[in-house]
């Protein structure tokens, strides 16, 4: 028996329930993984409140992503064995001391990168990664727009869209939140809570708007978030924290200067196991090179996931969240 989180019933923190299971042995095609760390991610919340249906029903173990050693491979598996060190964004099913993975999913730790470390980036990191680097390719001298830029996935893709040159504002739900934000490559921040940010992103564009929004917050921000983009520009809806976006008139994104508007998710863009690679490799290579760190700033014991949970719906995290199994 292993410890594991658990959801029985779909609701709020307090259904993450702890408790003992079972692991089988790895069936055909999985490795075992005694995982060190567990990372937290705003998409374990949609899955605990039902938002996104969990693939095998009720209950479920929560969580997308975590780092651990290799303890036992699985018939026709080649390219690991017993004691590699490996992460992997696979959920949900991550918050467990142990647990079983498919062999395709998983990606070897190079030395130089923690589990810890592991843990606070892999899902943030590679969405990052798709977000600047394939769904809309950030450039020197652009203009980018990101709400929620003190949070997980915000302070990576600051330093990264900085690290490519480009302009950087981000919106922040704090004064302590805008100064860390900066310390991690936003040139500008914007408190939404007070400020006009339309207002304010046009004020410093000195009119051009930005060539981007990366929109992770999601209902709070829209549609404001649309007049920040110059004509032809990306809207890149990747998250709703604030709740979902509302059904809208396509011809909106004519209407506010031929829009082109996307909805993407990491499982497509790392569908294919020479992409997850790839995607995996350049964010090694950013964080290696130490162009983008990963602020690991909330560390919780397994047991404590409603209380990792609650401080991160609470907007009161920044960076990155940890399990500790
Ligand atoms: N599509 C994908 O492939 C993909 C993959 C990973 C994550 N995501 C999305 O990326 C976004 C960020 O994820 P994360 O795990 O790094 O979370 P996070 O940004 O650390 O936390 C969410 C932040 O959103 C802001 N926020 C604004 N309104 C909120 C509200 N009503 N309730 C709670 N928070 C609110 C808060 O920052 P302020 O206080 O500064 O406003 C909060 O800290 C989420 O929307 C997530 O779903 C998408």
């Amino acid at each position: 028996m292993v410890a594991a989180v658990r959801v029985h019933k779909f609701g709020g923190p307090e259904v993450l329930t702890y408790e003992d299971i079972d692991v089988p042995a790895p069936g055909a095609g999985q490795i075992r993984v005694r995982q060190h760390a567990c990372g937290v991610n705003f998409t374990d919340i949609y899955f605990r409140k039902g938002m996104y249906p969990p693939p095998g029903g009720l209950p479920f173990i929560v969580g997308s992503e975590a780092a651990g050693e290799v303890v036992a491979v699985g018939a026709g598996v080649s390219e690991f064995k017993r004691g590699d060190r490996v992460t992997y964004v696979q959920g949900p099913a991550c918050y467990t001391q142990e647990r079983n993975v498919p062999a395709d999913r998983v990606i070897k730790l190079p030395d130089t990168i923690s589990y810890e470390q592991a843990a606070g980036m892999m899902l943030k990191g590679l969405t990052t990664e798709y977000l600047v680097r394939r769904t809309f390719k950030v450039e020197k001298g652009m203009n980018v727009l990101m709400h929620a830029a003190a949070g997980g996935v915000g302070l990576i893709l600051c330093q990264w869209a900085n690290h490519l040159g480009a302009n950087v504002i981000g919106t922040v739900g704090s004064k302590e939140k805008a100064e860390l934000a900066r310390a991690n490559g936003c040139h500008h921040t914007i408190l939404y809570r007070d400020e006009d940010f339309v207002a304010r992103v046009k004020e410093i564009t000195s009119g051009k708007l930005c060539d981007v929004v990366y929109d992770g917050v999601g209902k709070a921000t829209f549609p404001a978030s649309l007049d920040c983009i110059r004509p032809l520009g990306m809207f890149v809806s990747f998250g709703s924290a604030s709740g979902q976006i509302d059904a809208f008139n396509i011809n909106l994104l004519q209407m506010k200067g031929s829009l082109f508007a996307t909805r993407p998710t990491l499982n497509t863009y790392a569908a294919k196991r020479a992409d997850l690679l790839n995607m995996a490799n350049e964010l090694f290579a950013v964080v290696g090179s130490g162009a983008v760190k990963i602020p690991i700033n909330h560390k919780y014991a397994l047991r404590d996931a409603e209380k990792a949970h609650r401080d991160l719906e609470g907007r009161a995290t920044t960076g990155s969240s940890i399990l500790i199994p």
